[in-house]
């Protein structure tokens, strides 16, 4: 709000208009009679224009189809000519036409609400130095007062400094639209940024087309994408392209996408002629011109208007070109039709990429050279179909069903190719990109098994993988047969020990000779500690499961027979003595299984009695000899 405050301090006076309450009338339906200027208001989603042969002004958004959403009447609004303006605090919409002495403000939030005294007409400060106003603007932070005699501006970081300001400084031309102003030779705002540097450029004049690509055409005859040093000021071409027409009214269309390409169409001054225009497709990411397959199109010498809809470029005169990038071979598929027109329409404004309303279907134009229009372009092109009947790829009305890789958007009422489709004009049909193949219906493109997508790209897999989610042989889901998935990478499934499982390499848990076990650690199959039939780990404590002659403990396997709480009868037969007794009996025994301790005390005979004596050379003849009859835990040192 500070802001505001300052900004209506500095006004001599204020008139609020309370005249009427804001009418919101029913959305406006195409064609609508429109004055000269249809205002765009970006931030807004709006437009500001005076619908004929009414007197006054309307505020009108709009949705993304570009059809109109809600329409306010602005009473006691001013007349705009080729005014500019800008929003202040998101809600302020400050008009200002040059020479006028007021600014005009919305304030759109209490417009929209419906409450009285959404418009403000303020008059503008007249600074000493300058007998005529010609623009007060705002580009991002910085706001400019530019006088047309004598040709100074100011510029400032805020609208009340502007006010004191002194430091002027001066230029010989302007060009200027909603998205940047040029004082030349001085400074260029814009995207907010101001740019002073230009010395590797002699153009004098810089034309924005397209501001995501920072597309400029310079002094009418260079295209240039700009490479923008926001720290040293200094503007210069990343990419060039001398077109060479130098006319004001460069025959140029919007950036355009066809096949997933943003190009731009043009004309050019062929180097061979220098009389001779021909048409050509640019790339606009790089400036590279795109070799077309057609023949040059017809009509080329005189000035036309040329609208872009999609990928159809209208020829004012009667010409239909549909236009498209062929991804297949890197080239420009093109198509011209004539179309016959009850009416001419013509651009507004020109250059066309100036000051034109487009929004969806709806296109500001001129109509048979005396009135203006906001228009359906469906209507312009006789596309609005009869009913039963959609149009088609080639922008023709039928009720065929839309081809193979093609469906209907019901909301447009056209058939468009499927994403993974691009259209090509000279069969009018669609055709999967590379790496796509056509579904069973035919319908759509899919993405088979072993390829990936990429930006809307199918690719194929690493060889390595059978399917995976990018290009490197580490971007792996699954493997081929033989092959096993570790950290995304197949590798190959054929150390000792693994085996295949569901495309999985695992480590055989019966895979084991001379007794041994593996377990799996990365992508290698190690041997288990040897007294382990299976295990997850090296160490002896980390068996799974023990050969016939152990017993799994605590991860342990332990050589050893039980028989816990049993009573149990111990026969020593070479004494014929019978001993009975109930205790549970721990004998370690060493490796080569000799005697060595008997742990429970119980066990009263143990020490003296001479074991060895019974001839134990092996484990298994102490199971044989002993398990039968007694409660021992043999353990393995
Ligand atoms: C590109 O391919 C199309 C057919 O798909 C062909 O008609 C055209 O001549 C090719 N263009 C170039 C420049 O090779
Ligand atoms: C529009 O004006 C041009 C030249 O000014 C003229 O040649 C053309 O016939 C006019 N078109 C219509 C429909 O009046
Ligand atoms: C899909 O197109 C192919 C090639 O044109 C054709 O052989 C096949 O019969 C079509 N399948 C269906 C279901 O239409
Ligand atoms: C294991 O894989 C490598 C690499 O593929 C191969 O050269 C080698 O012959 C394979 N070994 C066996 C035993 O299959």
């Amino acid at each position: 709000m500070n802001e505001h405050r300052q900004f209506a301090n500095f006004l001599y006076f204020q008139i609020f208009l309370n005249l009427f309450l804001t009418v919101i009338a029913a959305p406006d339906i195409l064609p609508i009679q429109v004055d000269g200027n249809v205002y765009q208001i970006q931030e807004q989603s709006a437009i500001v224009y005076k619908k004929l042969p009414e007197a006054f002004w309307r505020y009108s958004t709009y949705k993304q189809d570009g059809s109109l959403a809600e329409t306010y009447i602005l009473n006691g609004f001013q007349d705009l000519a080729q005014s500019f303006y800008f929003v202040e605090q998101n809600n302020f919409l400050n008009f200002y036409t040059q020479d006028n002495p007021n600014f005009q403000i919305l304030d759109l939030g209490k417009l929209t609400g419906q409450q009285p005294g959404y418009l403000q007409i303020n008059p503008v400060f007249l600074k000493s130095q300058c007998t005529q106003v010609k623009i007060i603007r705002k580009y991002g932070s910085c706001y400019f007062y530019i006088c047309s005699n004598p040709k100074i501006f100011f510029y400032e970081l805020s609208i009340n400094q502007l006010q004191t300001s002194t430091t002027s400084l001066s230029y010989s031309s302007i060009d200027m639209t909603q998205d940047y102003i040029m004082l030349y030779p001085s400074l260029l705002c814009y995207k907010g940024n101001i740019f002073t540097q230009f010395s590797s450029l002699t153009a004098t004049s810089y034309q924005l087309i397209d501001q995501n690509y920072d597309f400029f055409l310079l002094d009418y005859s260079n295209f240039c994408i700009a490479n923008l040093a926001v720290q040293t000021q200094t503007f210069s071409c990343k990419y060039s392209y001398f077109v060479g027409s130098s006319k004001s009214n460069l025959l140029l269309t919007k950036v355009f996408e066809s096949n997933r390409k943003q190009l731009v169409f043009t004309w050019i001054l062929d180097n061979s002629n220098p009389y001779y225009l021909r048409y050509e497709v640019f790339d606009v990411t790089n400036l590279q011109m795109i070799t077309r397959d057609f023949a040059n199109f017809e009509d080329i010498t005189n000035s036309q208007t040329i609208i872009q809809y999609e990928n159809i470029m209208f020829l004012s005169k009667g010409y239909k070109w549909n236009i498209a990038y062929n991804p297949q071979n890197n080239s420009i598929i093109g198509n011209q039709r004539s179309v016959t027109l009850s009416h001419q329409y013509l651009l507004v404004n020109e250059p066309f990429y100036n000051l034109n309303f487009q929004q969806g279907f709806t296109i500001f134009l001129n109509y048979d050279n005396s009135t203006n229009y906001l228009l359906d372009f469906r209507d312009v092109m006789n596309l609005n179909c009869p009913s039963g009947q959609h149009i088609q790829l080639d922008f023709t009305c039928s009720n065929s069903n839309c081809p193979s890789f093609s469906y209907l958007d019901k909301s447009k009422n056209k058939c468009y190719c499927d994403t993974n489709a691009f259209y090509s004009p000279s069969e009018n049909s669609c055709t999967c990109y590379y790496g796509f193949t056509p579904s069973a219906d035919n319908q759509t493109c899919v993405c088979q098994n072993g390829y990936y997508v990429i930006s809307g790209y199918c690719q194929q897999c690493n060889d390595d993988c059978q399917n995976c989610y990018g290009p490197s042989s580490t971007n792996c889901l699954t493997c081929k047969s033989g092959k096993y998935l570790f950290s995304d990478s197949c590798l190959n499934c054929n150390t000792t020990g693994q085996i295949i499982q569901a495309q999985n390499c695992v480590c055989q848990s019966n895979y084991y000779q001379n007794g041994d076990g593996y377990f799996i650690k990365n992508i290698y199959c190690l041997p288990c500690d040897q007294t382990c039939q299976t295990c997850f780990g090296e160490n002896k404590n980390q068996c799974q499961s023990c050969f016939e002659n152990s017993l799994l403990y605590q991860s342990v396997c332990e050589e050893q027979y039980y028989n816990y709480n049993s009573r149990i009868d111990f026969i020593f037969k070479h004494y014929n003595l019978k001993y009975t007794f109930e205790y549970d009996i721990f004998i370690e025994l060493q490796f080569n299984c000799k005697w060595i301790q008997f742990l429970k005390s119980q066990f009263s005979y143990s020490n003296k009695y001479k074991i060895t004596s019974l001839n134990i050379q092996s484990a298994h003849l102490i199971q044989i000899l002993i398990s039968f009859h007694a409660v021992l835990i043999l353990k393995c040192l």
